[in-house]
């Protein structure tokens, strides 16, 4: 097998053209893309507060690494600079397991996020690879039917009928791309896919390389490259990893958060952040209606209340910290539209009554017996009871 040919290179990292992302594109109002970007990458959003660590990083910086492990680690958990400049906290939670990811991408070891839902695995995949590489694009979503050409190679088939294999008519996939750029591909959801075409990153991992049989070359991975994935707790044994890619991977597990503070913490920030992104017209967000859905959740996830431990049945839903944070932007949206601007109690109600309703047998039977006997009895909670109970109706 021949080394890496310039050729392949060039055909797995796109000509400028193609990287559309790159290209200073406009809206026809004249705004740059990005700007008008429903949800624009990481890096986009974030570029200011990247530029301003970039700057300030004097640390050892990994081959290919835009930052140093600590300046990733002040992006990812926040902090204020020597000259004021505000990095906002992207995942609240424990700084050893934001180290210990990050220090994995330092080594020639790929990451496995995994976690129950809402863990903010995708999320975090995210961030690292726009602090680490400047580029969050790179993506596999994994799922049944993700093929072998999602990891590997595919071809363009008018190309490779008219001409044959060539570099030309290769389309690489996201992790070829990253390998050639020295780039990190993220794989979301790996254990979905199918057992062989999760082998097929055994290569990949190992030798990092990926051979090209139909041209006789292969693609090597520059360095900087790193494959970031992350798999859902809940999907345990439906597509197990097996062990030899396993080996492959550090594992990090992200805990769902500790404390009720912790959560409402993280709900109040995101919900700040979505509500500026969605320019959602200023609600006051109201801490006790934040409070009071962390609580349902909690208490309704660990089949306990929280004041005096009274049981309580659980639902089938995850209720996660995700689930949480759309039930706050749903009822900031109801309160801007049709309320008085105020976060009340029946902007929640139906949100809440949503996500924990999954199945409407046994769930709403779990869910009026929660309102019954928990909600309906607690001191502040009468407003809340009612306009639940309106809902359910
Ligand atoms: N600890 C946390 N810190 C910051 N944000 C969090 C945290 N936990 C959850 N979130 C928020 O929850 C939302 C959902 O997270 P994300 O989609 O990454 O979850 P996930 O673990 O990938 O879930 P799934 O298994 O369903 O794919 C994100 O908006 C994220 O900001
Ligand atoms: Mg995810």
């Amino acid at each position: 097998m021949s080394t890496s040919t310039d050729a392949a290179t060039d055909a797995a990292t796109g000509t400028p053209d193609e990287q559309s992302h790159a290209s200073p594109a406009t809206t026809p109002d004249g705004d740059p893309v990005s700007s008008a970007a429903l949800r624009p990458h990481a890096e986009q959003t974030y570029a200011a507060e990247l530029a301003a660590l970039a700057g300030a990083d004097d640390r050892q910086r990994p081959p290919g690494w835009k930052l140093s492990p600590w300046a990733v680690t002040q992006y990812l958990l926040g902090t204020t600079m020597d000259d004021g400049t505000e990095i906002t906290p992207k995942y609240i939670g424990s700084r050893r397991v934001v180290e210990v990811a990050v220090a994995t991408l330092a080594t020639d070891r790929a990451l496995l996020l995994i976690g129950v839902p809402g863990t903010a695995k995708t999320w975090l995949s995210e961030h690292l690879a726009a602090a680490i590489a400047g580029d969050s694009t790179l993506l596999v979503q994994g799922t049944a039917g993700t093929s072998e050409e999602a990891v590997r190679y595919g071809w363009n088939y008018a190309r490779l009928l008219a001409e044959g294999p060539s570099e030309a008519a290769m389309v690489p996939s996201p992790v070829m791309t990253a390998m050639a750029r020295g780039s990190i591909a993220r794989i979301e959801e790996l254990t979905r896919m199918p057992s062989d075409v999760q082998d097929g990153l055994i290569t990949v991992l190992s030798e990092k390389a990926l051979p090209v049989a139909e041209l006789g070359v292969e693609v090597q991975a520059r360095r900087g490259f790193n494959v970031i994935a992350t798999a859902n707790d809940r999907d345990r044994g439906v597509n197990d990893l097996s062990s030899a890619l396993r080996r492959r991977f550090n594992t990090v597990v992200l805990p769902v958060p500790d404390s009720a503070e912790d959560e409402v913490r993280i709900v109040t920030q995101r919900v700040e952040q979505l509500g500026r992104a969605l320019e959602l017209p200023e609600v006051p967000t109201s801490l006790t209606e934040i409070q009071r859905v962390v609580t349902v959740f909690r208490e309704l996830r660990s089949g306990v209340t929280e004041d005096n431990g009274t049981k309580v049945k659980s639902p089938s839903g995850t209720l996660s910290t995700a689930e949480a944070i759309s039930v706050i932007t749903n009822g900031i949206a109801l309160a801007a539209h049709f309320g008085d601007g105020l976060l009340r109690p029946a902007d929640v109600a139906a949100g809440i009554q949503g996500a924990v309703v999954q199945d409407r047998v046994s769930d709403g039977v779990v869910w009026r017996e929660y309102l019954e006997t928990v909600a309906r009895g607690r001191e502040g909670w009468s407003e809340f009871y009612r306009a639940c109970r309106e809902v359910s109706a």
